[in-house]
């Protein structure tokens, strides 16, 4: 985004009754008045960032003045933390968009996580790939199995799991996004993997400097999240079967068993290797695949717990049954229906509006 603001948390309260106050009967109709599509007004009276003129609009047709109730970043990160309420964040407890990347607000996935720390926890660390359809949460999956070892547990849900691997403070991780044009070339990329590993980066930085840095430095377990990998073979002409067949060889022979790959990508990763016109044996290394589905029941019913406003069993049923479990279709059904108690709104209207939000997921859905 480019220049936003964002209503400061304190205020929230204030612009809110300001909707009220200036005679809107809700703020639907007060988008409308103003202009604005529903989502831009909801993110505004949430505390979410807006684009800068929007929001210089909206406080002034609600009558306040924008520099007084506008955020001003804390770049102090010693300033004190208040203790974290059940809800992720105070004004952000549902997450739609956006890979999860607070351990503090992902859900479940039990299954896979045991399953991939398995094969991490033990030398030789081995491969792993996580295959799933697009937002299925294939991201927030390889961020959570960054952070969740290492995060205080004051910063967690009170049930959450964390103590997945023996020495967690041992283990290092470089997610390495595909997506990144700094990445899809192989210096760039090399010089981003040694830099993670804190390993001096020889100038050139060509692969047989690297694969001698690294084989020789590496000693502790190393963890390489490779997301998008489907983008790093589509694009990446420099990504070529040397490569990857060099990375193959540092993973098995040169590296003691310390380094682990985990990938995540919306096709098999072999097949993926075919269509592109790679042959590399890299992907025949990831020895373990797991297929991310929705969520179970009651990984589903945790998130929907989440809400600082509790929902209605009646609500949380059709939730769910409209989600078939999703995590994104959670979130934004969540969304919806908090929006519309927050917005005092009686009766069913979140429904249709929700709906219509999930129209663009409809292929999560097909199974
Ligand atoms: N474990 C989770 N707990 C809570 N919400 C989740 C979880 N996983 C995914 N989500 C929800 O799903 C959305 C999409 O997640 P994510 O970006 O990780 O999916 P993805 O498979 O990487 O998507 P893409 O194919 O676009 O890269 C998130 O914005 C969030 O709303
Ligand atoms: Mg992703």
């Amino acid at each position: 985004m480019g220049r936003s603001l964002r209503v400061s948390p304190g205020c929230i309260e204030q612009v809110k009754s300001a909707v009220r106050r200036n005679g809107f009967p809700s703020q639907s109709a007060f988008a409308q008045e103003v202009g604005l599509s529903p989502s831009t007004v909801k993110s505004f009276l949430r505390g979410n960032p807006v684009d800068y003129i929007n929001f210089v609009e909206i406080s002034e047709k609600l009558g306040l003045d924008w520099q007084t109730i506008a955020y001003i970043e804390q770049t102090d990160s010693q300033s004190p933390q208040p203790n974290p309420p059940q809800t992720c964040d105070e004004t952000s407890p549902f997450i739609t968009g956006n890979p999860i990347t607070n351990p503090r607000c992902f859900f479940g996935r039990e299954k896979e996580l045991k399953r991939l720390f398995n094969l991490i926890k033990r030398q030789p660390l081995q491969n792993a790939a996580i295959i799933g359809k697009k937002r299925s949460g294939k991201t927030s999956l390889l961020q959570y199995l960054k952070n969740i070892t290492t995060t205080p547990i004051e910063k967690l849900r009170p049930s959450q799991k964390s103590d997945w691997l023996p020495h967690p403070e041992n283990y290092r991780w470089i997610f390495v996004d595909f997506q990144d044009s700094r990445l899809q070339n192989r210096e760039g990329l090399l010089r981003y993997i040694l830099e993670s590993l804190k390993m001096i980066v020889p100038n050139p930085c060509g692969l047989d400097r690297f694969m001698d840095v690294v084989s020789y430095n590496l000693h502790q377990p190393t963890v390489i999240l490779l997301d998008e990998i489907g983008v790093g073979l589509q694009r990446c002409p420099e990504l070529d079967d040397g490569f990857w067949e060099s990375l193959r060889s540092l993973a098995t022979n040169q590296t003691n068993g310390n380094l682990g790959f985990v990938l995540a990508t919306p096709e098999s990763p072999i097949e993926l290797a075919t269509s592109t016109g790679h042959s590399s044996p890299f992907f025949n290394i990831f020895g373990y695949t797991t297929t991310l589905g929705a969520m179970t029941e009651a990984e589903a019913r945790e998130l929907i717990g989440s809400s600082p406003i509790p929902f209605a069993d009646e609500d949380i049923e059709w939730i769910l049954t409209q989600s078939k479990c999703w995590p994104l279709l959670l979130q934004i059904l969540c969304r919806e229906r908090l929006f519309s108690l927050e917005d005092g709104v009686i009766g069913d209207d979140w429904h249709e509006e929700g709906l219509e939000q999930l129209k663009p997921f409809a292929e999560l859905q097909s199974i």
